[in-house]
This record gives structure tokens, C-alpha cells and sequence, in this order.
């Protein structure tokens, strides 16, 4: 069986820009699915005039035609998904081929509480979540207490399910935060309504994934959040719950190491963090700023300014090996324009070490200072380049750089929102 698959991986800590990456790519694809996360993230996608902000669906909606597979290793929420179709709709956009696992697991009212109430006790340590319960519901999931899509399909055990897992939270709620717990009434408020609206969409995903790719379709599996925000190889604890590195893609979309085929990774031409969490690249001055600005670097679920910094090659190197990168995209090369010189981080400096891996201990990791490489900036507005010639020497440079400090391929670089703001340098890849 000849497989056509292509995983988009971000490589830093979320926002790289996997949204237009995976919209421009879409075309191509006959099936697009996600396999992690949940409304924590958000997609900008700019089709002409129109700006869609996505946070559950897979860029492909906006095609029409195209099978879009919401995956098991996925978090819902119930309300926000079925206003996220309700905006689609009033737009015009009615994704016909939209099929949600019936195992994912749904976020709960009580989900949200519990991500404010565990926020406000980590106090000085505050992860800074985006408070859509992400990772309580993980933490259920794991725990074996949470409800599933499929749950729903049958309203007796629905209510035999959550009856035991009220009980349980509201255990909680009372004995740990000393508050108001939730009812059956609450949920069936707005939650569980919502929950029912989905079961038209309710599938075996991997089952349908396997037919298609029996067939030789073309499946995009889109991340969500990045390698840096990676349960496991993220900067922990400081991460997002679940595993957005290409390995998440197999457990969340339910298919095979094999078929996973080619990685391609997303990154910014610079780095930025929401939320706390050590960074060692990071810029506190007016280039910061001006990179802010111009970026337009304010999240799009939760609208926080980010944290700006330098390209940092110690991390992204991390990412290159733990996801098998053998492409890469660049976003928002455009906004280095103006810029006198631009810096990469190739090492830390560690006290008398020299490290060349990213460190798992983060007391490590705030006492590094990056070692930078600095290379010569570009004046010219580059937002209507449409080939590699049509850079500025120094910004090609910039890309012939990151190919040999990573021992990559760059095949795309993107300069502006648009689909047709995106150089292809290679198209080998899917
Ligand atoms: P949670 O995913 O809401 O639990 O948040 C955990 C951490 O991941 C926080 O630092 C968030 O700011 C960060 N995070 C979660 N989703 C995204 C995203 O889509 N982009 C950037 N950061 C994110």
C-alpha cells in the first residue's frame, strides 16, 4: 500500500503559524485530522477577505469536500464546538464531512472550574493555562473518570456515568476548595445539550482513517499547541496535558508508527511563549516589541500579549530529533524585516558548559545564557515575494543558515497571512 500521509508539527511553543501551514496544505489533502488538544488552541486562516478563528476544527474545514476528522487523543468542548459550527454556517461554511471520535473525551463545566480553582493555588507557580479545563479533563481522562463522545449515544448509562463522576467532583469541590459543586440540572443546562448536538457526527475514526488510506487518500494530521508545550519532551511542567509531537499522532489519531509518513515542522523565523515558564531567548526590550507588533503576537483564544524572543536553535534542534523533521516550514519571516542584525541561539551556556541539547531541568535551563550567531538583517518588505530570488540576499542567508545549524530541508516559508504569501522551495514532500 503506498501511504500519502504528512504530519504538521509545531516546533516551539505553539502559535507557530501550523493554521495557514496546514490550510495552504489542505488543498492537497483529502483527509485532515487532529490528534491532540482541544479549544486551547486557535488557528487564524485568512481565504481572501475573510479571517476565520478555528480552536477544535482542522484547518480543512474550509474546504469544501474535505473529510475532517476531529481524533480520539483530543479534548471537546461541547458548547464552544457547536458554537465554532454555528459561526461556520452563519458564514456559509458548512463542513459536510466533519466526523468526531467516539472516544474523544468531553470537557465538563466542572473541567473549567477545576483549571481555575488548580491555577489559583499554584500561586507564585502558575502555569498560565488558557482556563478551557484542558488539563483537568486529561487528568480524567487518565484517571478513568471521564466521559467520552460515544457516552452520549445512550442516555441511561449517560446518566449512570456522570451520577458517579458528579459524586466524585463534588467530593472534591467541597473537601479540597471549600465550593459549590455541580448538579445533573447544571450540565443539562447548556453542556449536555450541546453533547447531543455532536452524535450526528460521531464516528470510529481510525476505522474510517484506515478505509482511506486503504484507498489511497492523501491525510494531513494537524498538532495542535508544540514540542516545547510536549507532556513528555516540553518544557515540563510548564506544558500543555497532552503530546502534540509527531508520536501523539498515532495514540490520538488511532493509526500505526508506519503510517505516520513524512514530519514536516513549523516554525517561527523568531520564538514566542504564552503563559509562564522559562525561556531563554527571550527579549525584554523595543525589539521585542516591534516583533510584537508587527507579528500582531497576541493569542487567539485567550488575547495575551507573548513573550517574544530570538530564533533558538538549542530548542528546535530538540524538536528536529524527537519528531523526525525532515522539513520545515518558516512563518512570519516577513515580520524580520527592518531588523540591523538577527539572532539565533546555536548553544547555552551552562556556567563553564557548553550545552548543545535542550536541558530537562528547568533550574538548569533559567541559568543558561544563549550563545547566539548574529547575522546581518534585510530592510525590504518581503511580503510579496513569491520565490527564493526574490529575497533579500541577507534573508536568504537567514534560511540557508537554519538549513545546516538543524540538518534540514526548509520547504516552505511564509511571508504574510495569505495562502498565496507562502514560498514553496520544495514540494517533494507530500
Ligand atoms: P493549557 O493547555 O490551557 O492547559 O495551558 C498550558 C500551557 O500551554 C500554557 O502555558 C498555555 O499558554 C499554553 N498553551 C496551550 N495552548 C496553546 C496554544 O495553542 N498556543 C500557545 N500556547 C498554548
Amino acid at each position: 500500500m503506498k501511504l500519502s500521509t504528512l504530519a504538521v508539527v509545531g516546533s516551539q511553543w505553539g502559535d507557530e503559524g501550523k493554521g495557514k501551514i496546514t490550510d495552504f496544505l489542505a488543498e492537497r489533502a483529502d483527509v485532515i485530522v487532529r490528534y491532540q488538544g482541544g479549544p486551547n488552541a486557535g488557528h487564524t486562516v485568512v481565504v481572501g477577505k475573510d479571517i476565520f478563528k478555528l480552536h477544535h476544527l482542522p484547518s480543512g474545514v474550509l474546504y469544501p469536500g474535505k473529510i475532517c476528522i476531529l481524533g480520539n487523543g483530543m479534548v471537546l468542548d461541547p458548547v464552544t464546538l457547536c458554537s465554532e459550527l454555528n459561526n461556520l454556517k452563519e458564514r456559509g461554511v458548512v463542513p459536510d464531512k466533519l466526523f468526531i471520535s467516539d472516544r474523544v473525551h468531553l470537557i465538563m463545566p466542572y473541567h473549567k472550574k477545576l483549571d481555575e480553582l488548580e491555577e489559583k493555588v499554584r500561586s507564585g507557580n502558575k502555569i498560565g493555562t488558557t482556563m478551557r479545563g484542558i488539563g483537568p479533563a486529561y487528568v480524567d481522562k487518565i484517571f478513568r473518570l471521564g466521559l467520552r463522545s460515544g457516552d452520549v449515544q445512550n442516555e441511561n448509562e449517560l446518566r449512570e456515568k456522570l451520577a458517579f463522576i458528579l459524586q466524585m467532583k463534588n467530593e472534591l469541590f467541597a473537601k479540597l476548595y471549600d465550593v459549590q459543586g455541580f448538579t445533573m440540572e447544571d450540565l443539562e443546562e447548556e453542556y449536555l445539550p450541546a453533547a447531543r448536538m455532536l452524535l450526528p457526527y460521531l464516528a470510529d475514526t481510525p476505522v474510517l482513517l484506515a478505509e482511506e488510506m486503504e484507498k489511497g487518500s492523501k491525510v494531513l494530521f494537524e498538532g495542535a499547541q508544540g514540542t516545547m508545550l510536549d507532556i513528555d519532551h516540553g518544557t515540563y511542567p510548564y506544558v500543555t496535558s497532552s503530546s502534540p509531537v509527531s508520536g501523539g499522532a498515532c495514540i490520538g489519531a488511532g493509526v500505526a508508527p508506519f503510517q505516520i509518513g513524512t514530519v514536516l515542522g513549523i516554525t517561527k523565523a523568531y520564538t514566542t511563549r504564552v503563559g509562564g515558564g522559562p525561556f531563554p531567548t527571550e527579549l525584554k526590550d523595543h525589539i521585542g516589541d516591534m516583533i510584537r507588533e508587527k507579528g500582531k503576537e497576541y493569542g487567539t483564544t485567550t488575547g495575551r500579549p507573548r513573550r517574544i524572543g530570538w530564533l533558538d536553535g538549542v530548542a528546535l534542534r530538540h524538536a528536529c530529533r524527537i519528531n523526525g523533521f525532515y522539513y520545515l516550514a518558516i512563518t512570519l519571516f516577513d515580520v524580520l524585516s527592518g531588523l540591523e542584525t538577527i539572532k539565533v541561539a546555536t548553544a547555552y551556556q551552562y556556567g563553564s558548559q557548553l550545552l548543545e541539547h535542550f536541558p530537562a531541568n528547568l533550574n538548569i535551563l533559567e541559568k543558561c545564557n544563549p550563545v547566539y550567531m548574529e547575522l546581518n538583517g534585510w530592510e525590504e518588505d518581503i511580503s510579496e515575494a513569491k520565490n527564493l530570488q526574490a529575497l533579500p540576499p541577507q534573508a536568504r542567508n537567514y534560511i540557508s543558515f537554519l538549513e545546516e545549524l538543524l540538518r534540514v530541508k526548509i520547504a516552505l516559508v511564509s511571508v504574510g497571512p495569505r495562502r498565496d504569501q507562502t514560498i514553496v522551495l520544495n514540494d517533494k514532500f507530500y
